[in-house]
């Protein structure tokens, strides 16, 4: 067991006493001091498992999910942990302070998360310019949204100003129409709307394959509270407009499963161990949809190794861990990778 995976036990007591926004942040900056004086070890061990999804080497099938790393400040010490991927962001054209705090709950009894955040990032020229010189094996996604203050009607435009200003330093690009904290955003995944969005995208991304050289993959992140119909409009729209992959899934605006708790009706996105069905069952009807060569990252509810197999199991190229990462500490990244060997 390396001395991070030892410690995260004996801190967390300490860290979820404070207010869970402020643990984040402490914790984040002793990942990256941690990992800046030698300290971080991989909890890998042992040869590697590395897939091939999107025409990318994955060193592993483990990601972090986004939002974790907003900023890109700490791709190194994640790759450094183990992690085979980092999505980071969301990233918007221009910087924004996200929703006022407090705006990040624990439900320890679910194993769960409540967040309205509201994609507070530095903007992405910020991230571009630390992503630019990153030394790190693992894979870099680059999420991106819009403004808050842009309306629908505009969004597309942001959209294109984060792939364009993104795609020499990405890995792969994540464009997110699913964060229940940006007013009208899931609005984006009509079907019209997604058409346009996803096809204004698509041609883009063929232009900056010839300015680059390179092909950066695209794909979509849903959200869990879509029903049959919306889940077949968006797999039709994936389908004919060749989408790269599909993340699947956001977090969830229901309540059902942590009805009654005192924190249950704090505004915003649901994550951890509720919404793990959802996302499954959701994840299951698009591979069921999609085209076979089209990947699905499965991300929601991840807790240990055996929901993370499970997700392979049922359509998955790769998974992601946020919540799980909160709870179980680094032990998780360990505990999934020896189950999915
Ligand atoms: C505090 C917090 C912030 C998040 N921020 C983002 C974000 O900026 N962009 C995004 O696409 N997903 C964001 N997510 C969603 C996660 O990436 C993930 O899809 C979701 O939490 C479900 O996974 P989990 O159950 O492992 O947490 C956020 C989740 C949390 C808990």
């Amino acid at each position: 067991m390396t001395l991070i995976e030892k410690l995260y036990p004996v801190m967390k007591p300490w860290l979820f006493r404070l207010d869970a926004e402020r643990a984040h942040t402490l914790t984040v900056k002793m990942m990256i001091m941690a990992h800046k004086v030698g300290m971080l070890k991989s909890v890998v061990s042992g040869p590697q498992q590395p897939r091939s999804v999107m025409g990318l080497t994955f060193p592993n099938v483990l990601g972090l999910a986004a939002g974790m790393d907003k900023s890109a400040s700490a791709v190194e010490a994640w790759g450094a942990l183990g992690f085979g991927s980092v999505e980071v962001g969301t990233l918007t054209p221009r910087p924004q302070p996200g929703n006022p705090k407090p705006r990040l709950f624990r439900l320890p009894e679910h194993q769960a998360l409540i967040n309205r955040m509201g994609f507070n990032n530095p903007g992405i020229q910020s991230a571009v310019k630390k992503l630019r010189n990153r030394r790190t094996k693992a894979v870099v996604g680059v999420n991106i949204g819009k403004n808050f203050d842009t309306p629908n009607e505009d969004a597309v435009k942001d959209y294109l100003i984060c792939l364009k200003a993104a795609y020499s330093v990405a890995d792969y690009i994540a464009v997110n129409i699913s964060s229940p904290n940006t007013k009208g955003l899931r609005d984006l995944q009509a079907e019209g709307a997604v058409r346009d969005l996803i096809s204004s995208l698509k041609k883009e991304q063929a232009a900056l394959k010839q300015e680059h050289g390179k092909t950066v993959p695209l794909l979509v992140k849903i959200a869990p509270d879509l029903n049959d119909m919306q889940i077949e409009a968006l797999a039709r729209v994936f389908n004919e407009q060749n989408i790269d992959g599909v993340i699947a899934t956001n977090t969830t605006i229901d309540r059902e499963s942590v009805a009654g708790h005192r924190l249950a009706n704090e505004g915003g996105g649901l994550s951890g161990a509720p919404v793990r069905e959802r996302s499954t069952l959701v994840l299951q009807a698009f591979r069921m949809l999609l085209k076979e060569q089209i990947p699905l990252i499965g991300v929601g509810g991840i807790l240990c190794g055996a929901d993370a197999a499970e997700k392979l199991k049922l359509g998955a190229s790769l998974v992601q861990v946020y919540s799980g990462l909160v709870y179980r500490g680094p032990g998780l990244v360990r505990e999934v990778l020896e189950t999915v060997k």
